[in-house]
């Protein structure tokens, strides 16, 4: 591009090109233009921000931390850099109380360019993170009343808006009792598969525990057998593949999910609530409870029952041995079989 081109012939041609860029999705080819923009209009801290957003886009958490960091040392107040900065602090640097400060400052009054569900959810989940309740809860009534939560305690961000919204749902009430009554009926010889493939689980990575140890076997996700997996658990994945809203639930997995005496996982939501998620009970279940929303239940070895995880929730293990479930997540029954191919996967 042209560094002589006159102001608006830059901007448009500028333009065009970051189109191309962001349909390909090449991200950081975007950065020289928006440069150029930087160096021609040095006031405009929109060229900064994007250029902010194409580093995010691209995964590059640290660039964007040095632009973020340039952009408010001209524009200290600018609320969308302030969203930003706190958002990298808390999901790239795990600098909570850091996040949590300019998160307010972008999002004071519930006004001004920044106030996205996205940062309401990263301020209230850090304030989770960080044990302090009331304030999350706060958040969690602001967000909520601006329309980017289903409600306080619902606060997953890909949503259909119409489906019915409970944190319990009893099987008998969902098409899912088949699945739930094989699960049942097999569940020592899914225990014994689980078992036999503790070698593969991978540690849960993202920071939801507050003490203890918390692993992992996914079998399905995004809809699709991980490849290679059902040999590790064919009986397993042969009930799950006799419903069709489970294995083919592209916005959710299946996975074995193992939980070590001690554990307590703090509250949280899930992405979505396109899914519900059946667990079945499998071993050492005596003394976990999980809450969800506002009711606490305990898992019973060789039994299901079903969630809506797009409520906050939270489980503790005081028990003793390593507990085991296995997590079946079914399409929501309200969703249509159009709905089902088209949404996109998460
Ligand atoms: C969760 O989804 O956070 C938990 O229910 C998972 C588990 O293993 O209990
Ligand atoms: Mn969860």
């Amino acid at each position: 591009m042209n560094e002589r081109l006159p102001d608006k012939k830059l901007l448009e041609v500028a333009q065009r090109t970051i189109d191309r860029i962001q349909f390909r999705g090449t991200y950081l080819n975007a950065e020289p233009i928006y440069r150029l923009l930087i160096r021609r209009f040095p006031e405009n801290v929109h060229y900064r921000n994007n250029l902010t957003v194409s580093f995010l886009m691209a995964n590059r958490a640290d660039l964007a931390d040095e632009v973020l960091k340039e952009t408010l040392r001209l524009s200290p107040n600018d609320r969308v850099a302030l969203a930003h900065h706190g958002f990298v602090l808390k999901t790239h640097y795990n600098k909570l109380e850091e996040a949590v400060n300019v998160l307010y400052k972008a999002l004071e009054g519930d006004t001004g360019p920044a106030i996205e569900p996205r940062f309401y959810y990263h301020l209230g989940d850090a304030l989770l993170l960080l044990s302090r309740f009331e304030e999350a809860h706060e958040v969690h009534k602001r967000g909520a009343a601006l329309g980017h939560f289903l409600s306080p305690a619902q606060r997953s961000l890909y949503n259909v808006p119409r489906l019915k919204s409970q944190p319990w749902w009893p099987v008998k009430e969902t098409p899912y009792t088949n699945l739930a009554r094989a699960l049942e009926r097999s569940w020592r010889d899914i225990l014994k598969e689980g078992e036999a493939a503790k070698a593969l689980y991978e540690k849960e990575k993202e920071g939801l525990k507050e003490r203890g140890e918390w692993s992992q076997l996914d079998l399905f996700a995004r809809g699709a057998e991980i490849p290679g997996r059902c040999a590790q658990a064919p009986k397993t994945c042969a009930i799950v593949r006799s419903e069709a809203a489970a294995a083919g639930c592209r916005r959710g997995q299946v996975k074995f999910s193992l939980m070590a005496a001690g554990t307590h996982v703090r509250p949280h939501v899930g992405p979505t609530n396109c899914r519900l998620r059946m667990h079945l009970g499998l071993s050492n279940t005596k003394d976990t409870y999980i809450r969800v929303d506002k009711e606490t239940r305990q898992w019973q070895t060789g039994k299901t029952f079903i969630f809506d995880d797009s409520f906050e929730h939270e489980v503790w293990h005081n028990g003793s041995g390593s507990r085991l479930v296995l997590i079946v997540d079914v399409w929501h029954p309200e969703l249509t079989a159009a709905e089902r191919r088209s949404l996109p996967a998460i």
